[in-house]
Parts: structure tokens; sequence; C-alpha cells
């Protein structure tokens, strides 16, 4: 820190601005920043000098430069020499952790490399290697490459940008089962995450159409694939969840029940109340519960991440009720359906909190009986406004999600909808804010598949993870509108320089074409 404060004493002709709004080319929007108006090119062979061993950062240095200096440079001339040349970064830790709140703050530093100093170029302080990683990023969006001297500059130096998120949970989440995508689309979309810095994919694997992921205590379960081709196998549900990591991104695995499990019922019919009732899941008999063991059971030694999707919504018990053995188990419990399905997300629950998992459940499980869910529980909220608010009154934690504006399925919520949603919406107290984690855009996959999801994600995904990271009081208000609505097509242009297929910003229909001929920052 002492060595950073140094510097900053040192630039005399920074200009301080208290937000960075006027800051045409980064996105999300950092907390602080001070520039000045130098121009400084970049050496092609910037080095990396960094405390500890992390593999993480090594590995992002490297992904970074080649995004960095995609273009053929010209070598300097002789005797000439490149501004920067070298990037140091300094880690309070190296421990690759991720969990929940991991510290994702940076501060970064952006001088001319003084040849009697050690320090110049590019520097960073972070608490952990994921702050690291989010430094990169915004370094990578601060490059830029001048056609006509053939080299990456960085303009208005030096910078000093202090940045940290203002959500720990910056979700996107990705339904497998309407659609099947393979693991290149999935890990581009991973990619894409970080350029906009969220930082949990939430990986809806199962639902009732399919069922992709390999289970090895309940080999048939997967037969519920719509092919034998559109599976993912334990290991590469590994490879994702790696994958990832390397990127500072957890994976919140959902197993979706009781609703939303009829393909379950392919490999193993008992889980079938009957053949003409093959949704919710067959709640009067304890295969059920074991299979649903099986299952959490093989997906911990998958999925790292605290938190774990138990799904919860849209059940419909009528065929309960009317199914001769389950209705005869009911009266037997002395259940109402209603009680069983209650009964049912709070065995789940258990299931889940017996593996240390916490569990997250959509908002209907709270909706319809909040004083039987654990008290771990995180409300997943979807329907409409307002249930964020009534979650954390009665001290749960909560994702916003609210579907009129976070859903990417929903084609006719324009981008500054979905920028001007915001999750403490209703919420006033400090202490409840607390309790909410952040949010989650959704790319329900009915209508969407690897032909068309990053357009139908990109460019809308983005103004939530603003929303999700930066200073509200920089970014919220409505007159501010026509800056960021500049920023966030500057950024659909950096989606697709970086071969992720954005869709133009304001079209009618979200993901829709362009009109006509015209360049990508006028669309
Ligand atoms: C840069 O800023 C300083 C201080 O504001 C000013 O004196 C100088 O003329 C500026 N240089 C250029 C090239 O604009
Ligand atoms: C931004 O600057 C303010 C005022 O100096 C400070 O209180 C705040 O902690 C800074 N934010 C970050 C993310 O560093
Ligand atoms: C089902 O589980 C319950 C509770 O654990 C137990 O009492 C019951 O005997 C089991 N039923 C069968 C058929 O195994
Ligand atoms: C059945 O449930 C009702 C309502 O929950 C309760 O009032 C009643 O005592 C129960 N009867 C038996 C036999 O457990």
């Amino acid at each position: 820190m002492k060595m950073v404060s140094q510097l900053v004493i040192m630039i005399s002709t920074v200009v301080f601005v208290s937000f960075c709004e006027s800051l045409s080319y980064i996105w999300p929007l950092p907390w602080n920043c001070t520039w000045g108006n130098q121009t400084l090119s970049v050496d092609p062979s910037l080095s990396l000098l960094v405390n500890g061993n992390s593999l993480i950062v090594q590995q992002a240095f490297q992904r970074y430069k080649r995004i960095i200096f995609k273009h053929g440079s010209n070598l300097p001339p002789t005797g000439l020499h490149y501004h920067i040349n070298s990037l140091h970064i300094f880690l309070k830790s190296d421990d690759e952790e991720l969990q929940l709140g991991t510290d994702e703050s940076y501060s970064l530093l952006v001088t001319k490399t003084d040849p009697h100093s050690i320090v110049g170029g590019i520097t960073i302080q972070a608490n952990s290697v994921y702050g690291a990683l989010r430094a990169l990023e915004t370094i990578s969006q601060l490059c830029i490459f001048n056609y006509e001297a053939k080299t990456v500059e960085i303009y208005k130096a030096p910078w000093f940008i202090q940045d940290k998120p203002r959500f720990s949970y910056r979700g996107l989440m990705l339904d497998t089962s309407r659609h099947y995508y393979p693991l290149s689309v999935i890990k581009q979309i991973i990619d894409s995450m970080a350029y906009a810095k969220l930082n949990v994919l939430h990986w809806h694997i199962i639902d009732e159409e399919s069922f992709p992921l390999e289970v090895p205590t309940y080999p048939n379960l997967w037969k519920g694939a719509y092919s034998k081709w559109e599976r993912y196998t334990v290991e590469d549900a590994y490879e994702i969840v790696s994958f990832a990591k390397m990127r500072g991104i957890n994976v919140m695995a959902e197993v979706d029940v009781p609703g939303h499990a009829e393909s379950w019922g392919v490999g193993y019919p008992d889980l079938w109340p009957s053949l003409s009732c093959r949704e919710p899941l067959d709640v009067s008999k304890n295969f059920t519960f074991d299979v649903i063991l099986g299952i959490l059971r093989d997906m911990r030694k998958i999925f790292p991440f605290e938190l774990f999707h138990l799904g919860g919504d849209e059940v419909n018990t009528g065929c309960w009720s009317s199914t001769p053995h389950v209705k005869q188990w009911l009266q037997e419990h002395n259940m109402t359906a209603k009680e069983a399905y209650q009964y049912f997300v709070v065995k789940a629950q258990e299931l889940a909190l017996s593996l240390n998992w916490t569990p997250v459940n959509w908002e209907e499980t709270f909706n319809s009986f909040p004083e039987k869910l654990n008290p771990q529980t995180v409300v997943h909220n979807w329907l409409g406004g307002g249930v964020c608010p009534k979650a954390v009154s009665k001290g749960f934690r909560c994702i916003f999600s609210n579907q009129g504006f976070w859903y990417l399925d929903h084609l006719d919520v324009p981008w500054d909808d979905v920028y001007y949603a915001d999750p403490l919406e209703g919420i006033r107290d400090v202490f409840e804010q607390k309790l909410v984690l952040g949010g989650e855009v959704c790319m329900w996959g009915e209508t969407a598949d690897p032909s068309n999801v990053q357009q139908t994600i990109w460019p809308r995904a983005a103004a939530a993870a603003e929303r999700l990271w930066s200073n509200k009081e920089a970014t919220s208000s409505r007159s501010s509108a026509q800056l960021a609505l500049k920023r966030l097509e500057y950024f659909r242009c950096l989606l697709t320089r970086r071969g992720v297929q954005a869709a133009p910003v304001k079209n009618k229909y979200a993901r829709t074409a362009p009109v006509g001929p015209g360049s990508c920052y006028a669309q």
C-alpha cells in the first residue's frame, strides 16, 4: 500500500473525479478513478512480476496478454522504448479458495516505467488472486490498439483506480435442460461473464425435459437426456467448474425438486407417481429421497461452492391428490398435498445441509411456508417485485432475479429496464440490505440454443452486471442514461471484438440482427 500511495503523491497532474462517469470505455464502471492526459505505449512482451505462486494469476495474465496484443505490432525503432514494460501484482494472499464473499477489490496504477525506479508500469494491489483477475480485466479494457502506430496504448494516463464489487453474488443462470449446450459453448459463456465481472454461473442442469448429467450412483438417470450425445460426464462437469474457477467464477448447481423433474423417471419410472402423472416426484416413496441424496452426494464431489440450488418452484400438486397410492400416503400421514410440498422441500433442504451446502430455493417456497424453511435458506426471487424486502425482513438472505427485468428470455425487455432495476429496491434498513447477496440474470433455454444464446445474453446481461458491480449513485440517474448507453454500446463492440456474438444494444427484440449496414459503435 505504501508504494502505491507514494506514487499517487508523485502524480501531480491528475484530475480527480469522484466517480468514473466520463470513462467511455470501461464496463462495469469502477468506483474511484483519477487520470491524467498522457498516452503511454505498452510493450507486447509485457512482463509479469507477482508475489506468491498462484497459477490462476499467471494463466490469467497470459490470457489477457492474448486479448490485449491481438494485432501484430511494429517493432519499436531502435532506441525507442515502450512506456510500459512490466506489470507488478502485489497480492496480500495467493490463496485460491473461491467462495461467496471472496475479496474481489483491487487498486490499479498505470504510470510510465521509470528506469531509475523499481516501480512504474502497471501496478495492481489486491487482497486475493480474484481481485487481481478483476484488475486484469480493467487493464485489458484500458489498452487500446492504435491502428496508425500499430502499438497498444493507454490513454489519459497516469491512472489510479480503486474498485470493488457492490454485491458479492453476480450471477448468470444457464439452462442446459431445455436445450443442450456443448462444453465449448459453456466455456465461451464463462469467458464472456468474466469480461463483465460476473462471478456466479448458476447451472440449471436438469429439468423436466432432459437429464443430461451423469450420476454414478444412479446410472440410469441420464437416460433422460435428449440423446446419448447430449450429456455431461462427471469429468465434463469438473472441467466446467475448474474452467470457471480460473476466471474467478463459482458454479452453483441446481436440482429442481419436486416439480420440474419429469426427466428423472425415464431412467427410474418409480420416481413418477404414475405413468399418467409424471410430475412432481413421488413424495410417498423413500426411493425418491434415496435418489435425491445419491445425486447430491455425487454432485457434492464436483461443486465446491457453498450454495446449492434446490429449485422448489411451480409445483402443481394436483396429481399427487389424484394418484391412489399417493393419496393414501397423504391420508396416512395426515397431510394435505400442500403440506406434502412443504415436507418435500424441507426434507431436500435437510439432505443438502447434511452435505454442508447452503440451500437456495426459488421464491415459491418462501411465499408458501417461510416459517418452515431452514433459516440458512437463500430466497431466490423471480416472480416479481417486493419479495427480497419480505425475505430479508424475516432474516433470510435473498438473490434478486425479478423476471420483469432480469429474465433474458423475456425478449421485450429493453437494456435500460435491465439497467435500472435494483436488488435493493424497497429495502431501507442497512442491516437488511446486507442480506441481499446480489442478483442474477436468467437465460432460460426454451427458445435459445448454441445458435443464439450469446446474443440473447449479451449485451443485456452486461446492464445487470454493472448494476451489481458499480456504485449506484454513479450509475443510476436517468439523466446519465445517454452516457451509460454510449458505454454499453462500446462494451458490446468490445465483446464482438473478443468473438462474443453480442446483439446490438437497441434492437427491438433483444437478440435481433442489425437492420442494415453500419458501424458496431452506432448500432
Ligand atoms: C497535461 O496536463 C497538464 C496539467 O493540467 C498541462 O499543463 C499540460 O499542458 C497537459 N498536456 C497536454 C499534452 O495536454
Ligand atoms: C473511493 O474513495 C472514497 C473517498 O476517498 C473512499 O471512502 C472509498 O473507500 C473508495 N472506494 C474504493 C472502492 O476504494
Ligand atoms: C421409509 O422411511 C421411513 C422413515 O425413515 C421408515 O419409517 C419406513 O419404514 C421406510 N419405508 C420403507 C418401505 O422402507
Ligand atoms: C392432522 O392434522 C391436523 C392439522 O395439521 C391436526 O389438527 C390433527 O390433529 C392431525 N391429526 C392427527 C391424527 O394427527
